[in-house]
């Protein structure tokens, strides 16, 4: 079965919107006519209106960093999937590890995103990974496991289809250790068999997971020759055109 790879940029909280624009214009050039992979671009909601009519018309799709599952509300300081469709948007990230981290979202929060977001119509990359002390701890494949189930529950196969995973271990991001291929490899076989259990074996051999966690243009072409990586989520390494680009075009 093949997948088109997903080489996905998660800007996290970088840029103002003179450069987000200034990025786009570089970037665009660099990657005209690429349809290999599916490219996305992940900026802070308020770069969303600058980036999304910049890429209007190309081969680079936007999307957003997190949502909120309600539709709308009091909801001080979260972005609705109403508005980030409004913009254009059609991607969203959902349950970076960094959310889970720093903003005490659950597995159970990532789910009911993941309902709304597929009920909108969205692309969703569902984020799992697991830290440190875990992978030392010889834990890795339960946690993966539970952050599967968990993050996938009440999804039927029907409705599973658009949905990308982004494996990421925590460990792994923004400290420049990448996991090897082998063991990136051997993460993304555990999930995809975990999908497999959960959802059958057709969803899971189309269902694209990606690799995040340190991707730099030196390592990408390793890590993407790798039977069950398909894509990256890439952080630091998205922030320069050239940088991202050579990624994309691994
Ligand atoms: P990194 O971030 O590439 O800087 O490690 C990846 C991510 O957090 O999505």
């Amino acid at each position: 079965m093949s997948r088109k790879a997903l080489i996905a940029a998660n800007w996290k909280m970088y840029k103002t919107p003179a450069e987000a624009l200034a990025f786009v214009d570089a970037f665009l050039p660099l990657v005209t006519g690429h349809t290999r992979d599916e490219i996305a671009l992940f900026p802070s909601p308020v770069l969303l209106p600058t980036v999304i009519p910049a890429c209007k018309g190309s081969n680079i799709a936007v999307g957003a960093q997190n949502i909120h599952f309600a539709e709308e509300g009091a909801y001080t300081g979260e972005t609705s999937i109403g508005q980030l469709k409004a913009l254009g948007g059609t991607h969203v990230l959902i349950g970076h590890s960094e959310r889970r981290q720093y903003f005490c979202e659950t597995d159970e929060i990532v789910n009911k995103k993941l309902h709304a977001a597929l009920k909108a119509g969205l692309i969703p990359v569902v984020c799992i990974g697991e830290v440190l002390q875990e992978r030392e701890a010889g834990k890795t494949s339960d946690v993966l496991k539970t952050q599967v189930t968990g993050a996938f529950a009440g999804i039927t196969p029907e409705a599973a289809e658009p949905i990308v995973i982004a494996y990421e271990p925590v460990w792994a991001i923004g400290t420049g250790k990448t996991a090897t291929p082998e063991i990136a490899e051997d993460a993304h076989r555990t999930i995809r068999a975990e999908v497999a259990k959960l959802l059958g074996a057709n969803v899971a051999s189309s269902m694209r997971i990606l690799y995040g966690g340190s991707v730099k243009p030196d390592n990408v072409t390793a890590l993407m020759a790798q039977e069950d990586i398909d894509g990256a989520l890439v952080g630091g390494a998205s922030l320069k055109p050239e940088s991202f680009s050579a990624i994309a075009k691994y």
